[in-house]
């Protein structure tokens, strides 16, 4: 009999977001006529604007010509969308990235979660606390972590926690690490880093040659203007930084995929030699081995919320959900509870009332108010007593669960 990869079998228990459904589930099938509001994974629900959806018809009318069909794409990202991105996403911020440093992917979860294997097996990580849990399973099943304690701690994880005394910030790490997983603007807390945070990170990195795994999924929510979007908007993060970028919340692509990765030339890693090799030449490697692209369709796509029309509609799109974070932040605050984030972030953080833990609170919201949102400690040991609620919801669903909420339950 084949022997599985036992590092699998260290996973605390099932990822959150199925844990999650299968509780709603159960709640569900015992109150059928429940109107479930749901607010717990940040999933969109607009539909797709008008820029987006001609483009992908004409790329599949092209693709049913002779001269317009294609077959395999360049596994990086057609130029068209490279060159698409790097002009928008970062020349209009003043920020310098060739397409080249570019590689298109279905999505940053599957990025951050792969970006991985292009390290050492004894690389040291450190990650935030509460964090994202993709970038810790990933790391466990890849065998770079001991078993977990039991608040669900990796031995072999360096945890910065990020608390309400730190502004949700974490701190530098106090022992050497060579690999560090920083989000921002942060899921779940919905903080954003300030430029003087990211210099801070960015000197400390060089300085210790580690390399910045930097997750900006949710820039386009950063809504103050002295906030960074990008981390190579700081000096030197070219050469200590990779970052992750997502079509999935800003132009609607959950469900159709698409995001990128961008490895600027000058970030090295050190072989078992101690020479420096260019990372963008393993990712390059493992991309063209393991991947064939983004469908040519979805890469018209994700062009198309370039253009005016585009790029307007994806601006009420993101104003839309801001409008909730807003909606949900006031409301809960008037209601006397404890909030942070939904400013910059599609994302409130809230304090759990009355000394309940958060999965206390997620089967009292649920069965109370029949409201679904993410309990806090499925993001980490220090996300205990706190409670996500996303804002990637129907305005008049917001709004009802903001009532029901505020009742009291
Ligand atoms: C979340 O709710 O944290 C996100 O939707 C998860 C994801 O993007 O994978």
């Amino acid at each position: 009999m084949a022997r599985v990869n036992d590092n699998y079998l260290k996973l605390a228990a099932g990822y959150l977001f199925p844990e999650i459904s299968r509780r709603m589930d159960v709640f569900t099938s015992a109150n059928p006529d429940a109107d479930v509001i749901k607010l717990g994974i940040g999933d969109v629900v607009l539909p797709l604007g008008d820029a987006v959806r001609t483009a992908m018809h004409d790329a599949i009318d092209e693709m049913a010509t002779a001269d317009g069909f294609r077959g395999y794409g360049p596994s990086e990202g057609y130029d068209f969308l490279r060159e698409a991105i790097a002009e928008n996403d970062f020349g209009s911020r003043g920020v310098k990235i060739d397409p080249s440093e570019i590689y298109a992917s279905d999505g940053s979860k599957c990025d951050s979660a792969n970006i991985q294997e292009i390290f050492a097996d004894d690389c040291s990580l450190a990650v935030s606390d509460p964090v994202y849990p993709v970038y810790v399973d990933t790391n466990v099943m890849a065998g770079r972590t001991g078993q977990p304690d039991e608040g669900g701690r990796y031995a072999g994880i360096t945890y910065l926690p990020c608390t309400e005394e730190s502004g949700f910030m974490p701190a530098l790490p106090e022992e050497p690490v060579d690999l560090v997983y920083l989000c921002s603007p942060n899921n779940p807390t919905g903080t954003v880093a300030p430029k003087e945070e990211l210099a801070k990170w960015v000197e400390w990195a060089r300085a210790n040659e580690a390399i910045i795994l930097f997750d900006a999924a949710y820039e386009r929510f950063i809504t103050e203007d002295h906030l960074p979007h990008s981390i190579y908007e700081i000096d030197g993060a070219r050469e200590c930084a990779i970052e992750f970028r997502s079509f999935s919340k800003t132009a609607g692509f959950t469900g159709i995929r698409c995001a990128y990765i961008v490895i600027p030339e000058e970030l090295k890693g050190r072989d078992s030699n101690r020479e420096q090799v260019p990372v963008s030449t393993l990712w390059s490697r493992r991309t063209n081995t393991k991947f064939n692209g983004i469908s040519y369709p979805v890469q018209r796509g994700a062009e198309a919320i370039y253009s005016a029309e585009g790029a307007k509609e994806v601006q009420a799109n993101i104003d839309y959900y801001m409008a909730n974070a807003t909606l949900i932040k006031e409301g809960l605050s008037k209601a006397g509870f404890t909030t942070f984030g939904g400013v910059n972030a599609p994302y409130v953080w809230l304090k759990t009332p009355d000394g309940q833990d958060s999965w206390q609170f997620f089967d009292n919201l649920l069965s109370q108010a029949n409201v679904v949102g993410t309990p806090g400690s499925g993001f980490g040991a220090c996300g205990e007593g706190y409670f996500r609620l996303s804002a990637f919801g129907i305005r008049e669903k917001v709004e009802e669960a903001i009532e029901r909420i505020a009742k009291g339950f």
